[in-house]
């Protein structure tokens, strides 16, 4: 998919960050689009953003961890559009937790959004995009490609995104459906992640926000352009960021050594005693 006039496209959590940067990119290419988020206020500035375009968008509001509410989602948007060309499960949130003090509540909210939420939207509109011979993005991370010290419910759903990802990308070759599928590995990116990111309550969080804010400094506009880029490329795997890059690179050269030099750098946050914990 080189071109993006007048293509339909479903952004799921669209109402901030590298989603809103998406949406409003591709209506400046032409794209019809179909934005979905659980923040009212936040979808509803990405749509006036994206408006003054010209094209046509909606809203809708949508819990991508609700199975039900995604499958009837897919069917509005085949009525609303009549097609659908480009599908990205973008809808993502963190948790900073270690494996010994994050709640199974957290565990559990993380995982029913971000790899959940990617099945429900690949199952419910994998049939439009098969009609269309379109294109499906799943948003996975870095962190889909390396395991880091307080992530282990973030890795685990996006380890989970990038092998569901990859499976479906064979599955569908082996049966000669035309539908392209990427599986995005964002490195760190400026946006609200870490702001509505949970934590086990352990640690001195707000230091590892704040140094996220201070040293983060990918835009989600260039991340954006980066996506649609390896779209129109059919890239199977598409990396944003020189820190991508070089987990990609070094997982690859190293095997399970990486978690030496990878991990090793991810010093865990000190409690409010000032104790590293265990
Ligand atoms: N920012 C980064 O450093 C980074 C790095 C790697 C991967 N990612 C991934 O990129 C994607 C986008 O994240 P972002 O950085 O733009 O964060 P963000 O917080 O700015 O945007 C995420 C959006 O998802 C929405 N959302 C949360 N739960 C939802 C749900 N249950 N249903 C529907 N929408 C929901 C939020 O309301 C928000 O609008 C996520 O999948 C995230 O894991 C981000």
């Amino acid at each position: 998919m080189r071109d993006f006039t007048d293509k339909v496209a479903v952004i799921t959590g669209a109402g901030s960050g590298i989603g809103r940067a998406l949406a409003v990119e591709l209506a400046a290419r032409g794209a019809r689009l179909a934005l979905s988020d659980v923040d009212d206020e936040g979808l509803r500035e990405t749509v006036r953003g994206c408006a003054g375009h010209g094209g046509q968008v909606h809203g809708y509001r949508l819990d991508v961890a609700d199975r039900v509410a995604v499958l009837a989602h897919a069917e509005q948007v085949g009525a609303d559009f009549g097609r659908v060309d480009l599908l990205v499960n973008n809808a993502g949130v963190t948790l900073l937790a270690s494996v010994a003090d994050g709640s199974w509540e957290d565990l559990e909210w993380v995982m029913n959004v971000d790899f959940w939420g990617v099945v429900h939207g690949t199952r419910a509109f994998l049939p439009l995009l098969t009609e269309s011979r379109g294109h499906l993005v799943n948003v996975s991370s870095v962190l889909g490609l390396a395991g880091a010290p307080m992530q282990s419910g973030y890795n685990a759903a996006k380890f989970a995104v990038r092998g569901f990802t990859e499976a479906v990308a064979q599955e569908l070759r082996a049966d000669g459906v035309p539908v392209g599928v990427s599986c995005v590995h964002p490195g760190r990116i400026r946006t609200n992640i870490m702001h509505n990111a949970r934590n086990d309550g352990q640690r001195d969080y707000q230091a590892v926000r704040e140094q996220f804010d201070r040293t983060v400094d990918i835009s989600a506009e260039y991340a954006a352009r980066a996506i649609l880029r390896g779209v129109a490329r059919n890239r199977a795997r598409i990396l944003i960021g020189a820190d991508a890059y070089r987990t990609d690179i070094l997982t690859r050269l190293l095997g399970p050594w990486y978690l030496r030099v990878v991990a090793g750098g991810g010093r865990r946050p000190v409690t409010s005693t000032g104790r590293r914990p265990r």
